[in-house]
């Protein structure tokens, strides 16, 4: 058995193609252990539950500053982490989940954690991606990705899967698709077809992964 603990914070729907996957016998042995989500809001903990899966609400605690916010955002971390150790999983993968992780998190699940993330990044760390086409476009990092594509008026963006690293939006890359962005795209419109690229790949790395390669 190959477990796996995803980390959400929205709707889940790439932690249900996995679960879709599982039940198609697409994965192997593998198989989603945990769901963890630091809103207690998030749909994808429902998905779990109706399935009988573990859920985890880890809530980040309430803003303060300075020092303060350092020390309970470190905690926060290690009650996180401390759930997940729970559950030895396999793999950790980061399936929407918007927050950002540090070193001292990564270190309890040494190149064991992966994310989605909805652009496409360059395999040498860069700020700068050549396409399929051999168009040079900017690496979009951060939380906001899917607009800033649209802003910026690319031809094209796309997704990436990646190990996660301290380096945020960075990390070996296990599997990337391109998305075209349509003329009368929205956020939303280009988000679902990026999203339908990205529910492809996290099937292909977790049965790549699960089956040791
Ligand atoms: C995905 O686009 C992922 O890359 C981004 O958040 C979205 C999650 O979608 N970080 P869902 O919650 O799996 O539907």
């Amino acid at each position: 058995m190959y477990t796996i603990a995803v980390l959400i914070s929205g709707s889940g729907s790439n932690l249900q193609a996995l679960f879709d996957a599982q039940d198609a016998g697409q994965i192997g042995s593998a198989e989603v252990c945990l769901v963890v989500s630091d809103r207690a809001d998030a749909y994808g903990l429902q998905r779990a539950l109706g399935r009988g899966v573990a859920t985890a609400h880890v809530p980040l605690p309430a803003a303060s500053k300075g020092p303060a916010r350092e020390a309970s955002r470190a905690a926060w971390e290690q009650r996180l982490a401390s759930v997940i150790a729970t559950f030895t999983p396999d793999l950790v993968v980061l399936a929407g989940f918007m927050r950002i992780l540090s070193p001292a998190f990564l270190q309890h699940f040494p190149g064991r954690v992966i994310n989605q993330h909805p652009a496409l990044l360059p395999a040498d760390g860069g700020d700068t991606v050549t396409t399929s086409a051999g168009l040079t476009i900017p690496a979009l990092r951060g939380a906001h990705v899917v607009p800033d594509a649209l802003s910026r008026g690319l031809p094209v963006t796309g997704c990436t899967i990646h190990r996660v690293t301290p380096r945020v939006d960075d990390g070996p890359i296990l599997a990337q698709a391109e998305v075209p962005i349509l003329p009368d795209d929205s956020e939303n419109s280009l988000h679902e077809r990026i999203k339908v690229e990205e529910r492809r790949l996290i099937v292909q790395v977790v049965h790549n992964l699960a089956a040791g390669r």
